[in-house]
């Protein structure tokens, strides 16, 4: 499908639109996903997993900063405290062509807080503020930052405007805000995510408070619905699992968030365009689980959704030609919904 460029009607910010917004999500928002939600919506602004900057600086730099062009709009979500090292990594975003180099200071897991990285970020934010100093002098990329409204121990509205205004001092002005606080100790990454209640009217706050910022809400948005009525308080939206587990939700975003009048995909499209991608990894050596695993919610509500989800997550593990199974699922689905089409 042909590319298009990115419209912003909220915002006549230079860089990509932030009006609607897929999270960073590790292990979900892989470069498969991402080719796929890509199918669906031209116009959401997709981000990478995070990837820490001794990743990137120590690893596999073309695993860690490899994309396939079709994925654009695309920003690269870092990990990391360490200035010069986020500098780095931030000159390599930009010669690898991203469109925007976020910094992580959400992720709440204990894992990642002792090397200073994520949530606990957000008890310092003078580094915070060298950090985005130093990448904003490495590169010419947008530099925003993801962060919760505030940090067990660390979570009154006062603080928040303390770290907002060090971080905006530095020359941050986007930030993408998860609306509930992360709690250090205790809680696992998945029930951060859940337990600490969602307090959007904080993020409306700041938008108020800072109205010069790009302000994007993230965090409970389940509903294209409910993402759209937080235009009225903030300048755009980030869905995380939603978007996610019912992938087809994106198949609106173009139309009511960006008023491009090109009729959406349908599903079926979507998954014949997905085939010559699935073929070229297996011929690569890869298998087709990795890429399939991200589509099993594409029926989901519709007459042979179940079977589309199974043959993707199990069956897929006993045939020895995958190729054959995704065909064979193609012309079920077809015919699913040739003959849902009639009964209408
Ligand atoms: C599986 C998973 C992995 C995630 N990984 C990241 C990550 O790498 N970086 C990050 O900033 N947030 C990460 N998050 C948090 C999401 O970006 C988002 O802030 C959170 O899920 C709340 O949004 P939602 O309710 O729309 O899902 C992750 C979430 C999930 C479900």
């Amino acid at each position: 499908m042909q590319q298009k460029q990115p419209s912003s009607p909220a915002t006549t910010r230079p860089g990509p639109s932030r009006r609607f917004c897929v999270a960073p999500m590790m292990d979900w928002s892989d470069r498969h996903y991402r080719y796929f939600a890509r199918l669906i919506s031209q116009h959401a602004l997709l981000y990478t997993e995070m990837v820490t900057t001794g990743a990137i600086i120590h690893g596999d730099r073309s695993r860690f900063l490899g994309y396939n062009a079709e994925e654009q709009p695309l920003a690269i979500q870092l990990g990391g405290s360490n200035p010069e090292e986020l500098a780095q990594c931030a000159a390599l975003a930009e010669q690898a062509g991203f469109a925007e180099v976020n910094l992580n200071v959400g992720c709440p897991s204990d894992r990642v807080q002792n090397n200073l990285i994520g949530a606990c970020l957000m008890g310092h934010p003078a580094l915070v503020a060298d950090g985005v100093r130093a990448m904003r002098e490495a590169c010419k990329l947008p530099v925003t930052v993801k962060h919760r409204i505030g940090i067990n121990g660390r979570d009154s509205y006062a603080e928040l405007c303390d770290f907002v205004g060090q971080v905006k001092e530095a020359g941050c002005e986007t930030f993408i805000v998860h609306a509930r606080i992360a709690i250090l100790e205790g809680l696992s990454p998945k029930e951060n995510r859940d337990i600490p209640p969602l307090r959007y009217p904080v993020v409306y706050q700041l938008k108020q408070d800072y109205p010069g910022l790009e302000i994007i809400i993230n965090g409970g948005l389940d509903s294209l619905a409910l993402a759209e009525q937080q235009l009225a308080h903030v300048d755009g939206v980030m869905l995380g699992r939603a978007a996610y587990h019912n992938p087809w939700l994106l198949a609106d975003v173009d139309q009511r968030f960006y008023a491009d009048p090109a009729p959406r995909p349908d599903r079926l499209q979507v998954l014949a365009a997905m085939r010559p991608y699935i073929a070229r990894h297996i011929a690569g050596g890869g298998n087709m689980n990795h890429v399939t695993r991200h589509m099993l919610g594409l029926f989901q509500g519709l007459p042979g959704a179940r079977h589309f989800r199974r043959t993707l997550s199990s069956d897929i593990h006993r045939t020895d030609d995958p190729l054959a199974l995704y065909d064979r699922l193609m012309a079920d689905m077809q015919a699913r919904m040739a003959k849902r089409d009639c009964s209408l």
